[in-house]
């Protein structure tokens, strides 16, 4: 077996020379919507606890059921999974379907760093400089109809390779979704890479989901089919536990999980001893994706 070598891994000084770089670099590309990268910025200055997590932390701390249920277990268990070829079909209540191989993706759609923190349903929280594209870039160019109102995101199946999937934990493949103004909202996040490099496979290579203001488990990874539909999919979290895992799971500090507080987080930060800080409302996103939920009653659509 592969083992995951730590010389892979940039050392931080030089990954702080290199990010700004990387900035520099995409802005004379033009690949970097100047608004956009401010949005993320401006989102994530609202949250506390803003300093990036370790490279060790976000790739041996995960949660990946497709390799088990333990902590470690998608960072010891994923290490051979082949994410190449790879493959996403896009189709549904759209003009274009496509299928579109990872390297096609990667080229038309240049990644940018978003540093977001990753509020996790359990209680925990993460800041991660993640790299990536808004989901909306994608949905521009399949052009949606008037029929679409939800996206529905799918992981591989492969129980040849995915220890967990031969056991019914889930219901698998993973299933997770959005409303079509979530999908299209510039925070949701096509992740392709974290701490400029490619994505490390237990984080969902070769390509995940990232929804900012919404509980962790909403962040579908390897992801190999993104589908436009008329109804609320029933996603894989629904399907286990309808009383405790709601359709949109917008971080609430206001709306318990059934059997545990989401008053506090603690942050990953090296520090076992570090104090729980408060949770904020979408995860300190509130300034950017409140006005998605004007009106609802968020007690209701947990
Ligand atoms: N995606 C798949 N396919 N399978 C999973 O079990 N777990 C989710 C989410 N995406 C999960 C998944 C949960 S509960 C969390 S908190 C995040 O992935 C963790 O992402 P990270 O390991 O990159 O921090």
């Amino acid at each position: 077996m592969k083992k995951f070598k730590y010389s892979e891994v940039t050392p931080e000084n030089i990954y702080k020379k290199r990010r700004s770089f990387v900035k520099s670099l995409s802005f004379g590309l033009g690949s970097l919507s100047i608004s956009s990268l401010s949005l993320i910025n401006n989102a994530f200055a609202n949250t506390e606890g803003n300093k990036p997590t370790s490279f060790e932390d976000i790739t041996t701390y995960n949660n990946y059921y497709e390799f088990g249920t333990g902590k470690s277990d998608p960072y010891l268990k994923s290490q051979n999974f082949k994410t190449k070829p790879w493959t996403v079909k896009i189709e549904g209540e759209i003009e274009k379907p496509l299928e579109l191989s990872i390297e096609e993706i990667l080229s038309s759609f240049p990644s940018e760093e978003r540093i977001l923190k990753l509020r996790c349903v359990e209680g925990w929280s993460m800041v991660i400089p993640w790299m990536g594209f808004s989901l909306s870039k994608l949905i521009e160019k399949v052009e949606l109809k008037p029929s679409a109102k939800f996206v529905e995101f799918e992981t591989v199946y492969d129980p040849e390779q995915m220890i967990g999937q031969r056991r019914p934990i889930l219901n698998w493949p993973y299933i997770e979704g959005l409303r079509i103004d979530e999908a299209m909202h510039p925070l949701t996040t096509v992740v392709t890479g974290l701490y400029q490099k490619e994505l490390p496979k237990q984080n969902g290579a070769p390509l995940r989901i990232f929804i900012p203001w919404k509980y962790g488990f909403k962040s579908a990874k390897a992801i190999v089919k993104i589908k436009f539909v008329k109804k609320m999919p029933n996603t894989a979290w629904m399907n286990a536990s309808p009383r405790e895992y709601g359709f949109y799971s917008n971080v609430n500090p206001n709306v318990n999980h059934p059997r545990w507080s989401q008053s506090t987080e603690r942050p990953i930060n090296g520090d076992i001893f570090a104090p729980r800080i408060k949770t904020l409302m979408f995860n300190g996103y509130g300034d950017e994706v409140a006005h998605l939920y004007t009106g609802m009653d968020l007690k209701k659509y947990f």
